[in-house]
C-alpha cells in the first residue's frame, strides 16, 4: 500500500466529518471547542473499542463493570483531592482576552520540554514567558499574570448554592466510593477490579488537538484492589515474556529518551515497575493498542517524573503512540494508586472502608485501646459528640494514641482530640485478624485516544483511494451486500442475502447506489471488512462473491455456506483464502 505524505490528522478529519464518523459540536452555532458529536460510523466504532476493553477485561478476567454518576457532589473531589491539585496554569491575553495553557506556550515558543513546563511556579511561567518574550498567539497582546485553572466543571446540585457539585474528571471516584459495596459484590475477596466506561469532564484551556483533547470524552478507569502483604499477579505468567517498551524516569533525569525494550519479568525483577498487577495491566493495555491496530514499535512507556505524577500516585506510566502530527500522544495512564482515595473517602466519610484479613492462626497481641469519655466530648463537641465517637472508631487506635503522646492531640476531620477526651490503655488480645485498606493499581484508558489512533492507524491509500483497514472486529459495518446490476431479480436476491446477514447477527450494509466500483470505494473508505456481491451466476448457482477490502482479492462462496464461513472469518477463525475458491475480481 502507498502512503500519502500529507498530514494525517487533517485528512482524517476532513474523512471523519464527510463519512460521518465525528465532527465539531454544535456546528449551526460556529461549533464549540472541545466538543464532539460521533455519527453513525463513528458511533459503532467507539463501541466496538469499548466492547474490546469489556472482552479483555470484563469477560476474560472476571472484572467488575459499574456505571456511577457524572455529577458528583463536591466532598467527593474535595476529599480525593482534586479540587486542590485538578489546576492547570493558565494566562490570558491582556488585549484580546484569549486564554491559553501556559506550559504548552512554553513548550511551542520556548522549547520549553513538557517536563520541565509542568514544574514551574506561576512566577517561573512569569519570568520564562517574559525572558522568551512570548505573545499572544492569536492578536500579538501581552499577558496578564498567570494563574491557576482548576479544569473540574463546578454547578451546583439542585436549586441550592451552597450545594456544589463537579463533573466528573475521572470515573474512578465512583468506584472508590462504593467500595463497601462493591467488596460485598465481590464476595468480599482480594484482588478484584471494577471497571467504569463513561463520560469524563474536563475544563481543558485551549483544546486545539481535535479528539485528543476534549472538554467532554470517554474514559474507561479500572480499579484493582490488592492486599499490599500478597502483592502478588497470579496471571503474571500469560505476559511475563512480553516485551515493554519503557523510557525510565531515571532515565529522563539524565536527559536521555532511550527506550527499554524489556520483558515484564525483567522490569520487574529490576525493580522498574514497583507492583506486578502494574505490569501486568501495561501489558494488556499493549497487547489491546495492536489489537486496536497499532503495532508494538509504535507504542511506548514513559514512567512520569516526580511531579508529573497525579497527586495520588507513586508510581505512573503514561502508554504512548505515536502519531502522524503529534507526535507521541498518551492513550493510556498506569498509576498506582495505593490505598490514598480508600483513605481519603474514609477519613472524610467517617465511614470504615478497611477489609478485614483472619490470620491463619490467632496471635496473642498487646493492643491500643481507645475510648471516648462521652462526658468529656459532649460538652465540647455537642451535637457531634456521638460522630467524633464514631469517627474514632474507625481509625486505628494505635495512630490515635501515638498522636496523642507526640503531639498531645489527635485531628480527625476539623475535630481536635486531646489527651483528657479519651482514655488509653493497652490490652493482651488474642487477635484472629486484622483491618487493612486494600491497595490499587489503575489502567486509565482515553476512548476517544483510542479512537483516533484506530482510525490513523487503519488509514491508507492505494490507487489515490482510501482504505480503512480497520481490524476485522473493530470494523463499524462487517458486510457490504450489493446487486451486481440493479436488475429486479438480482435486487431482490441481494435483499434476501441481506436479511440472512442480519437475521445472523452481521452488522451488513445493503447499498444499490451508483457503479459497483463505486461502491467498493465507498466501502473500502468506510473500512467494510467485505463485500458479498450478487451476479448473474448467484441465479443460476446461489454463489456470491465475498471481497476484501484489503486485497481486493474475491473469492466464490455458496449461499448457504455463507453464514458459518462469516461467523469464523469475524471471530478470527479463518483467514479470506478459507471463505472459498479465489476468482479474478470483478
Ligand atoms: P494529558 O497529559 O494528555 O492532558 P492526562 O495525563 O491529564 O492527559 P489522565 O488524567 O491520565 O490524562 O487521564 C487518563 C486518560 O484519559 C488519558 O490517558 C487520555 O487517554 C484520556 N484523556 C485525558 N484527558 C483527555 C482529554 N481532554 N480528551 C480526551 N481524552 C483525554
Ligand atoms: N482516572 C485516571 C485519571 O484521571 O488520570
Amino acid at each position: 500500500m502507498t502512503e500519502t505524505k500529507t498530514d494525517k490528522f487533517t485528512l482524517i478529519n476532513e474523512l471523519a466529518r464527510r463519512r460521518g464518523f465525528f465532527w465539531q459540536a454544535y456546528e449551526i452555532y460556529g461549533g464549540a471547542g472541545g466538543f464532539v458529536t460521533y455519527g453513525p460510523l463513528g458511533a459503532k466504532l467507539k463501541q466496538n473499542i469499548e466492547r474490546k476493553l469489556r472482552e479483555l477485561f470484563v469477560n476474560k478476567l472476571g472484572i467488575l463493570e459499574i456505571e456511577s454518576s457524572v455529577i458528583t457532589p463536591g466532598k467527593v473531589f474535595e476529599a480525593s483531592g482534586h479540587v486542590g491539585h485538578f489546576k492547570e496554569p493558565m494566562v490570558e491575553c491582556a488585549k484580546c482576552g484569549k486564554r491559553f495553557r501556559a506550559d504548552h506556550l512554553l513548550e511551542e515558543y520556548a522549547k520549553i520540554s513538557a517536563a520541565e513546563a509542568e514544574k514551574m511556579s506561576l512566577t517561573e511561567i512569569k519570568q520564562a514567558i517574559e525572558k522568551n518574550a512570548i505573545t499572544c498567539p492569536d492578536c500579538g497582546g501581552t499577558f496578564n499574570e498567570p494563574q491557576q485553572f482548576l479544569t473540574m466543571f463546578e454547578t451546583t446540585i439542585g436549586p441550592y448554592s451552597g450545594a456544589t457539585g463537579y463533573g466528573r474528571p475521572e470515573a474512578a471516584q465512583g468506584i472508590f466510593v462504593e467500595f463497601n459495596r462493591l467488596y460485598t459484590i465481590a464476595r468480599e475477596r482480594l484482588p478484584f477490579g471494577v471497571l467504569q466506561i463513561g463520560h469524563a469532564l474536563r475544563n481543558e484551556i485551549s483544546p486545539r488537538q481535535g479528539l485528543i483533547r476534549l472538554r467532554e470524552f470517554t474514559i474507561a478507569d479500572l480499579e484493582f484492589f490488592f492486599d499490599p502483604e500478597t502483592p502478588n499477579c497470579h496471571l503474571l505468567k500469560d505476559v511475563e515474556n512480553e516485551t515493554l517498551p519503557i523510557l525510565t524516569a531515571e532515565k529522563r533525569l539524565k536527559g536521555s529518551d532511550e527506550i527499554l525494550n524489556i520483558t515484564v519479568k525483567e522490569a520487574l525483577k529490576q525493580k522498574l515497575i514497583s507492583s506486578e498487577w502494574q505490569a501486568f495491566f501495561m501489558a494488556m493495555a499493549k497487547k489491546l493498542l495492536i489489537e486496536i491496530g497499532v503495532p508494538a514499535e509504535k507504542q511506548r512507556f514513559i514512567e512520569k517524573l516526580p511531579w508529573e505524577k497525579a497527586h495520588y500516585s507513586t508510581q505512573s506510566f503514561d502508554q504512548e503512540v505515536l502519531v502522524d502530527r503529534w507526535g507521541w500522544i498518551e492513550v493510556s495512564g498506569h498509576a498506582y494508586r495505593t490505598d490514598y482515595d480508600l483513605k481519603c473517602h474514609m477519613e472524610a466519610s467517617g465511614v470504615d472502608l478497611r477489609v478485614y484479613k483472619e490470620y491463619e492462626t490467632p496471635i496473642e497481641e498487646e493492643q491500643f485501646v481507645v475510648k471516648p469519655i462521652m462526658a468529656k466530648l459532649g460538652p465540647v463537641f455537642k451535637a457531634e459528640a456521638a460522630k467524633v465517637a464514631q469517627l474514632l472508631a474507625s481509625v486505628p487506635a494505635e495512630e490515635v494514641a501515638a498522636a496523642l503522646e507526640k503531639h498531645g492531640y489527635y485531628q480527625i476531620q476539623n475535630y481536635k482530640i486531646l489527651r483528657e477526651h479519651v482514655n488509653v490503655s493497652r490490652q493482651k488480645t488474642v487477635v484472629r485478624g486484622k483491618r487493612f485498606i486494600p491497595h490499587v493499581v489503575e489502567p486509565s484508558f482515553g476512548c476517544d485516544r483510542l479512537f483516533y489512533v484506530a482510525l490513523e492507524y487503519a488509514y491508507h491509500t492505494k490507487d489515490d483511494r482510501v482504505i480503512l483497514s480497520f481490524p476485522r472486529d473493530l470494523a463499524p459495518t462487517q458486510i457490504g451486500v450489493y446487486p451486481l446490476v440493479s436488475k429486479d431479480d438480482i435486487v431482490e436476491k441481494a435483499e434476501e442475502v441481506h436479511r440472512l446477514l442480519v437475521n445472523e447477527g452481521f452488522s451488513a450494509e445493503f447499498d444499490d447506489t451508483g457503479s459497483i466500483g463505486r461502491r467498493y470505494a465507498r466501502a473500502d473508505e468506510a473500512g467494510i471488512p467485505l463485500g458479498v456481491t450478487i451476479d448473474y451466476d448467484t441465479l443460476n448457482d446461489d454463489t456470491v462473491t465475498v471481497r476484501d477490502r484489503d486485497s481486493w482479492q474475491q473469492v466464490r462462496v455458496s449461499i448457504k455456506d455463507l453464514p458459518e464461513l462469516l461467523h469464523k472469518y469475524f471471530s478470527g477463525k479463518i483467514n479470506f483464502e478459507e471463505l472459498g475458491t479465489l476468482v479474478q475480481a470483478k
